[in-house]
């Protein structure tokens, strides 16, 4: 897509935003709808939408089109490419997203198992989570490795304890009465990032073995 072209999407997706927000403004408070405003969640959505269109190539959405979370992919793979577009290249930094994520996890795990306040009734999964996102960390690290070597088939198999591994923390504080996993949302982030992982792997997977039989 030419510059041009982007722009005039940006632009018309932008109006019709604006539009529709405001016209449910209107709808919620009529006395206010005559106050122009701006809200900053139109400023967040206007430059998160700017991002994305000039930033996600059609080689970037192509490539996450098959994933869960096509717009996460993109949006946290984009920012780290510059250049012809390389497969491999776009895995190794939704894996390394992935790796992120469970660093941030591991982080919050051993705050909350240092701080004296932390409920007692916690601390059993929290240890559970601990050594699971030990478990994680390392096998990304496996799966990078073997990706550097072009060894998608073994970086599948090995990376797909990642998932077993996340759901594992999160039956820990299911099956804990009286708490609640304290990371919820980031714990859905190394769900959704490695989910995508796996299913960039399984496409590659999937087309070269398809490629072989053809
Ligand atoms: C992961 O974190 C490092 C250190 O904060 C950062 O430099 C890098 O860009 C991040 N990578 C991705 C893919 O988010």
């Amino acid at each position: 897509m030419g510059f041009n072209k982007s722009l005039l999407l940006a632009i018309v997706s932008l109006s019709s935003l604006f539009l529709s927000t405001h016209a449910n403004i209107g709808a919620l408070s009529p006395s206010q709808s005559q106050i122009p405003t701006i809200d900053t969640n139109i400023l967040n959505l206007a430059s998160n939408l700017i991002r994305r269109t000039f930033k996600a190539s059609p080689e970037i959405l192509e490539f996450c089109k098959g994933t869960e979370n096509p717009t996460l992919c993109s949006e946290t793979i984009a920012p780290h490419i510059q250049g012809p577009f390389d497969p491999i290249k776009a895995l190794e930094v939704e894996m390394k997203a992935t790796l992120n994520q469970s660093l941030k996890v591991t982080e919050f795990i051993s705050d909350a198992l240092a701080n004296p306040n932390t409920d007692k009734r916690a601390r059993g999964a929290l240890s559970i989570c601990k050594s699971q996102y030990k478990s994680i960390k390392g096998t990304i690290k496996e799966a990078l490795e073997l990706l550097e070597q072009q060894n998608v088939v073994d970086a599948y198999y090995k990376f797909s304890s990642v998932l077993s591994d996340q759901s594992t923390c999160e039956d820990a504080f299911a099956e804990s009465p009286g708490v609640t996993i304290p990371f919820a949302e980031d714990s859905i982030g190394v769900l959704d990032l490695g989910g995508n992982c796996l299913a960039i792997m399984d496409g590659m997977v999937t087309s070269r073995v398809h490629s072989l039989l053809v």
